[in-house]
C-alpha cells in the first residue's frame, strides 16, 4: 500500500486548465459521458435502455421513443417522500459526478444504478456487470465475520436509490431496515423499487442530524458515503451514529481506500479528472477516519481491504 501521490504534474495542470474554462469543461464532460455509456453497454450494462425504462416506469425492452417522457408518477412520489422543511446543507449543493444539479435532480437519480454497475465493473478483472454485486458481497463478508449476533434494526446512511439497503436486507432478511438520504429524487427511486411494505423504509434527512430516537439501531452502515463529505460533517455523523446505536451496536463503513495502490498509481491527470467530479475527495484521502471514529465513542475500528481499492471499517460502541 502506498500513499496517494498528489503532486501536480503537467498533465494534471493541463486538465485543471481545461476544466477551468466552462465550454471546454462541458465538452470534456460530454465526451467522458459518451465514452462511459458506450463502455458500459459493451459489457452488458444497457445504460440507455434501462434509464429510458425507469424514466417511463416501463419494463426494460418495452418499445419506447428514444426521449421517453418522465412519468408524472415520479413527481407524485417525490412529493410524498421529501421533507419540505429540510434545509440542504451548503456542502451538498455542489455539482457531483458531473451533474450540474449534483444529487438533486432526476437525471442523476435515473442513472445511479447503471453508473454504479459501470464504475464497479472495473474493480476486478473480468467482473463486468457483476462487479457491483461482488463489491457489496465482499463488504458483507467482512461485516458478518465481525458481528456475533444478527442485528434487528439497521440504518443505512446515504442509501441513495437503495442498492446498499436492498443488499443488506438480503444478508439480514429478518432485520428492519431504514434507508436515509439527502436526495429525495434518489429516495423516490428506492421507494419505487421496494418490494415489501414494511422494510426497508425511507427517510429524507441529513445523516448528521437524523431526528431519529436515541439507541434505536444495532447496526449503522454507510456504504460509499464518506468520500462525498467534508471531514467536519463526517465527525458529526460519527457522533450521531454513537447516539443512535444501542449498547454493543456496530458502525460499519465501506468506501474507497485512500491507501490503495490503485489510487497511488493512477495517472495524475486521471486523478484530477476524478477529483473534478468528487469535490471532497482530497479531504477524504487525508482524513484520519479511524482516529475520528474512536474519538466519537467507539472502539478503534478494524480496517479490512475488501477490494483492490475499497476498505471496510467496523467499530463497536464503547
Ligand atoms: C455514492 S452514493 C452511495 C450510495 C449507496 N450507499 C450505495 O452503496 O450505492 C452517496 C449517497 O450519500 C448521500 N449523501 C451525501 N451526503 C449526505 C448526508 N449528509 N446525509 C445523507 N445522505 C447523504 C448522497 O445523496 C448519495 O445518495
Amino acid at each position: 500500500m502506498t500513499a496517494v501521490n498528489a503532486s501536480p504534474r503537467l498533465a494534471s495542470r493541463l486538465v485543471n486548465g481545461v476544466l477551468a474554462v466552462k465550454p471546454l469543461a462541458s465538452l470534456a464532460k460530454h465526451q467522458a459521458r459518451t465514452m462511459m455509456i458506450k463502455r458500459a453497454e459493451s459489457i452488458g450494462v444497457y445504460w440507455r435502455e434501462e434509464v429510458k425504462a425507469l424514466r417511463s416506469r416501463c419494463q426494460p425492452n418495452t418499445q419506447l421513443a428514444p426521449n421517453a417522457e418522465l412519468s408524472p408518477d415520479w413527481e407524485a412520489d417525490l412529493a410524498r417522500i421529501q421533507n419540505p422543511a429540510l434545509e440542504y446543507p451548503e456542502y451538498y449543493l455542489r455539482p457531483f459526478h458531473a451533474y450540474d444539479e449534483g444529487n438533486l435532480g432526476w437525471e442523476a437519480a435515473m442513472e445511479v444504478e447503471v453508473a454504479a454497475h459501470a464504475v464497479h465493473a472495473r474493480i476486478w478483472l473480468d467482473a463486468g456487470a457483476q462487479g457491483d454485486a461482488m463489491l457489496r458481497q465482499s463488504y458483507h463478508d467482512v461485516l458478518k465475520a465481525q458481528l456475533s449476533t444478527e442485528p434487528r434494526d439497521i440504518l443505512d446512511l446515504g442509501c441513495s436509490v437503495g442498492m446498499s439497503t436492498f443488499a443488506l436486507q438480503q444478508v439480514f432478511p429478518q432485520a428492519k431496515l431504514t434507508g436515509l438520504d439527502l436526495s429525495p429524487y434518489f429516495l423516490a427511486i428506492a421507494h419505487y423499487r421496494t418490494p415489501h411494505p414494511t422494510s426497508p423504509t425511507w427517510l429524507h434527512a441529513p445523516a448528521e442530524s437524523t431526528g431519529l430516537p436515541d439507541c434505536s439501531f444495532d447496526l449503522i452502515s454507510a456504504c460509499l458515503l464518506f468520500h462525498e463529505l467534508p471531514r467536519t460533517v463526517a465527525v458529526q455523523i460519527f457522533r450521531e451514529a454513537r447516539r443512535l446505536l444501542r449498547p454493543g451496536g456496530h458502525l460499519a463503513i465501506m468506501d474507497m481506500n485512500p491507501k490503495s495502490d490503485v489510487h497511488a498509481k493512477m495517472p495524475p491527470y486521471v486523478l484530477t479528472l476524478l477529483k473534478s467530479t468528487e469535490p471532497y475527495l482530497d479531504d477524504y484521502f487525508t482524513f484520519n477516519m479511524e482516529g475520528a471514529i474512536a474519538s466519537a465513542g467507539f472502539t478503534p475500528p478494524t480496517v479490512t481491504c475488501n477490494s483492490p481499492r475499497h476498505r471496510t471499517l467496523v467499530a463497536q460502541v464503547c
